[in-house]
């Protein structure tokens, strides 16, 4: 008998579960010729805003876009540098890129994947050996941006208390937390700005490119507003240099339709999560993923480690039993050829580099049937035996 097939992911058993209300949502908008912002747009923001507990939501154009514009409300340019964790997607440091601001990193916690709130408090102290090196001071410092990886919130009390302590602002990187909450807080329900994506694969994802800002800070709305729209309060007036970033109606539709489900999509993630704990744990020389205290971990991957250089041999023996997985990610940002030009090298940041060669993310999605995860448990099960 073959062996079932295990996708990563299968984004069509949502999108058939939810056919017909999905293709009245989008004849709306087409019968309604509303594509850019708009009444979608703007019921939207307010729906995803309401659920996040936040003042506030802006639509954008693509989570990169949400870290660019946010950083240009800040006005993060030319000359400034972006402190930011060296194992995320490269968006993370483009973003910065994109604005002129150059990078810097510190190190992150070998067992969430996360930004060390130590090592951030290192380099903003002047005590890492890497800036030591690249000359970079710590007042060129204009903006942190913790990344809630695999949507594991960071300790977000721990960075609020870094960016009061040394007056930098935070930008959220929640590409991948939409749904995951710290404390009794939704990500996304802050003073500061909090980026998410809506990436056809992520939590809540749209049938392309998507993004948003939330923040509770009012005057940092307004300015988001404008950066999104080449600084136009009203047509063919601009008022400050912007951009064309703007969430489309018809993404906007589709993501009204399937926020209503979100939670239950979390759940159905941390119920697969809460299956493969015991028996990973179990497996020889495989790290389950750790929740951290006061995290509520919307999985929107399930990273395990493979110790003893065995990670590339798992996903050989998950792909012989038909079985998806990925590496997120290969290689962490300060040593990705695009960044040549900082200086870093190998060992500046070791315990990202570990992680880029020891994790391996397993098919996680809501929709996974209770026999394809008892496949996916027996092979690891089987694993090195
Ligand atoms: C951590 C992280 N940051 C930023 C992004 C960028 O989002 P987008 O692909 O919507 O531009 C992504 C996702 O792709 C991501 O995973």
């Amino acid at each position: 008998m073959t062996e079932t097939a295990v996708p990563l992911l299968d984004l069509t058993r949502q999108i058939a579960a939810l056919e017909s209300e999905l293709s009245a949502a989008t004849a709306r908008v087409i019968k309604s010729a509303r594509f850019i912002l708009g009444p979608e747009v703007a019921d939207f923001e307010k729906a995803v805003a309401q659920y996040l507990g936040a003042h506030h939501a802006v639509g954008v154009a693509s989570g990169t876009d949400a870290l660019g514009v946010a950083l240009r409300a800040l006005d993060v340019g030319p000359g400034d540098v972006v402190l930011t964790s060296p194992f995320t997607f490269f968006a993370t440091a483009s973003a910065a890129r994109g604005v002129g601001a150059r990078l810097i990193f510190a190190d992150i916690d070998p067992q969430t994947f996360n930004l060390d709130p130590a090592a951030v408090r290192e380099v903003l102290e002047g005590r890492s050996p890497v800036c030591e090196r690249l000359s970079i001071r710590p007042d060129q410092i204009k903006a942190i941006i913790p990344v809630h990886l695999y949507g594991q919130p960071v300790d977000v009390e721990a960075f609020e208390a870094i960016s009061q302590d040394f007056s930098i602002p935070l930008v959220e990187d929640a590409a991948q937390a939409m749904g995951a909450t710290f404390g009794k807080r939704h990500i996304g329900n802050s003073d500061h700005l909090v980026c998410f994506s809506f990436f056809p694969s992520k939590n809540l994802g749209a049938f392309g490119d998507g993004g948003l800002i939330t923040t509770n800070n009012e005057d940092h709305a307004a300015r988001l507003r404008l950066l999104r729209a080449h600084g136009s309060p009203r047509k063919y007036h601009h008022d400050v240099l912007g951009t064309n970033s703007r969430l489309d109606g018809l993404q906007a539709a589709i993501l009204g339709v399937k926020l209503p489900h979100l939670d239950t999509w979390v759940q159905a993630r941390r119920a697969h999560a809460a299956a493969y704990q015991a028996p990973f744990a179990s497996a020889p020389g495989i790290t389950p993923p750790l929740v951290a205290n006061n995290c509520f971990h919307c999985y929107h991957q399930y990273t395990v480690r493979v110790a003893d250089g065995r990670r590339d041999a798992l996903g050989a023996h998950l792909t012989a039993h038909r079985i998806g997985s990925a590496i997120y990610y290969p290689i962490p940002l300060h040593l990705q050829a695009a960044l040549a030009d900082h200086g870093f090298v190998g060992g500046d940041y070791p315990i990202s580099e570990g992680a880029a060669a020891e994790v391996l993310s397993l098919p996680i999605f809501p929709e996974l049937t209770p026999a394809e995860r008892d496949h996916v448990i027996g092979a690891i099960q089987t694993f090195d035996r």
